[in-house]
């Protein structure tokens, strides 16, 4: 069981894989986080691959949690939704500031100023365009979506996707719930209708995403299955399912598929499609049933990405603050880390020159890897290491050296990047 609510958990990619049902990314998006495998799994990207290869919109979407300091791990997230919108993706984060004040005791007050300063200015430094950004606790779509979400789920199903018990807090009911209408109202009639939406997050949020998926899904009307090498539709819980079949006859045949009917049955049979026709038969639904249905949504698709190392090994956590670094950090303060990092070096000078380093196992060389989107640099550097021409000392104050850079870089921006927030705070709904 993955449990998002734990900060103290070691993951197995492969065996991620293997037994929740994460696919492997294929190689069609052209960034170093899936060059380098820095993203090791996902659901549902082909539905961006379909958006983007038919010039159809889509949305990118993530949140963040108004506690500390953004660090170097979370950094990575906001690389991707960077990445995305520079696709053509629509932008829209949420601070979950309901989490944050439920779960840490963090005034909404205070939650505002932290989101602003320690997070949202760094985004904006970083490259991220003008977005939408929204304050959970300010959002009314998001609070009624959730409300209505929760008639599609039961305390059997949490129990058996979070470890839930009879005395576990309400909150982790809710919490799920917000998190699913945050992603799912970008795809609301107002905000544009169904679209697909990536959401990139760190695996341990991948109990959230499962969960979104399938309740979005058992809102629709149409639910469109492979069936024996063809498309079939079905139409769910509604009382007048011939209405609905012929409308969506209609559809299908103004797009060239020829449909046998079974009314008995609430099917349509697509003789003349494939398999891989689903995402398109899915949207060209989505649209039909956008115009009846208010809570038509396109399942949204992860990105998974691996969890940096601390600097001292293990997890990259804020109570054992020398083992991450704060995008707050004084350039000094990084570099003092970086040089008390452990690191995949030899006992000795001798031995790591005849042997070598061992970079796989390296916080240091992550930094590197993580943070650098030159592939011959970072392969330089790699090989240098595992070639005993490169020592640690070394390798630790050119790695610091490019990381207090992009620090100084954030400093530097930070008034100007607070002065833009208006092209980025979305105001009060209700
Ligand atoms: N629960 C997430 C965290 O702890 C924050 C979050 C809230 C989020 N809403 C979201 C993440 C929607 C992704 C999408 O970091």
């Amino acid at each position: 069981m993955i449990n998002p609510w734990s900060s103290s958990q070691y993951f197995d990619y492969e065996k991620l894989i293997r037994e929740f049902g994460i696919d492997k990314p294929d190689d069609y998006f052209d960034y170093f986080m899936f060059r380098r495998k820095l993203i090791f799994g996902q659901r549902g990207l082909d539905y961006m691959e379909y958006a983007i290869k038919n010039g159809m919109e889509f949305n990118a979407m993530t949140g963040l949690m108004p506690s500390g300091h953004m660090h170097l791990g979370n950094k990575l997230t906001i690389d991707q939704i960077i990445y995305f919108q520079s696709l053509g993706a629509e932008v829209y984060i949420a601070v979950a500031d309901l989490e944050s004040y439920a779960t840490r005791g963090i005034s909404f007050e205070k939650a505002r100023k932290i989101a602003i300063n320690e997070y949202i200015a760094n985004y904006i430094s970083m490259g991220l365009k003008p977005c939408k950004i929204y304050f959970q606790s300010e959002n009314f779509d998001t609070q009624s979506l959730a409300f209505i979400l929760s008639n599609e789920t039961n305390m059997n199903e949490l129990k058996a996707i979070y470890g839930l018990n009879d005395s576990s807090s309400m909150l982790h009911v809710n919490s799920p719930i917000i998190q699913a209408a945050d992603v799912l109202h970008t795809q609301i009639r107002h905000m544009g209708g169904p679209k697909p939406t990536i959401v990139p997050v760190g695996v341990d949020q991948d109990p959230h995403i499962r969960l979104m998926r399938d309740l979005a899904k058992r809102m629709r009307i149409y639910s469109i299955k492979p069936d024996h090498g063809k498309i079939s539709v079905f139409i769910k819980g509604s009382d007048n399912p011939e209405g609905y079949i012929n409308n969506a006859m209609e559809e299908l045949s103004a797009n060239g598929y020829e449909c046998t009917p079974n009314y008995e049955y609430r099917a349509i049979y697509i003789k003349n499609s494939t398999e891989e026709e689903k995402i398109k038969i899915d949207m060209i639904l989505a649209h039909l049933e956008s115009e009846f249905n208010d809570c038509t949504f396109i399942e949204p698709s992860a990105t998974f990405q691996k969890l940096e190392t601390g600097l001292k090994g293990g997890k990259m956590s804020s109570s054992v603050p020398d083992s991450l670094i704060s995008l707050n950090d004084p350039p000094a303060d990084a570099t003092r880390k970086i040089k008390h990092a452990v690191t995949g070096g030899r006992q000795t000078v001798e031995e790591q020159r005849k042997l070598g380093g061992n970079p796989d196992i390296c916080p240091v060389f992550e930094l590197y890897k993580y943070h650098s989107n030159d592939d011959k640099y970072v392969s330089k550097v790699y090989e240098e290491c595992t070639g005993g021409v490169r020592m640690c000392g070394a390798c630790k104050s050119e790695a610091a050296e490019n990381i207090s850079k992009f620090l100084q870089n954030l400093a530097e921006k930070k008034d100007e990047s607070l002065g833009k927030m208006d092209d980025y705070l979305i105001k009060r709904s209700s």
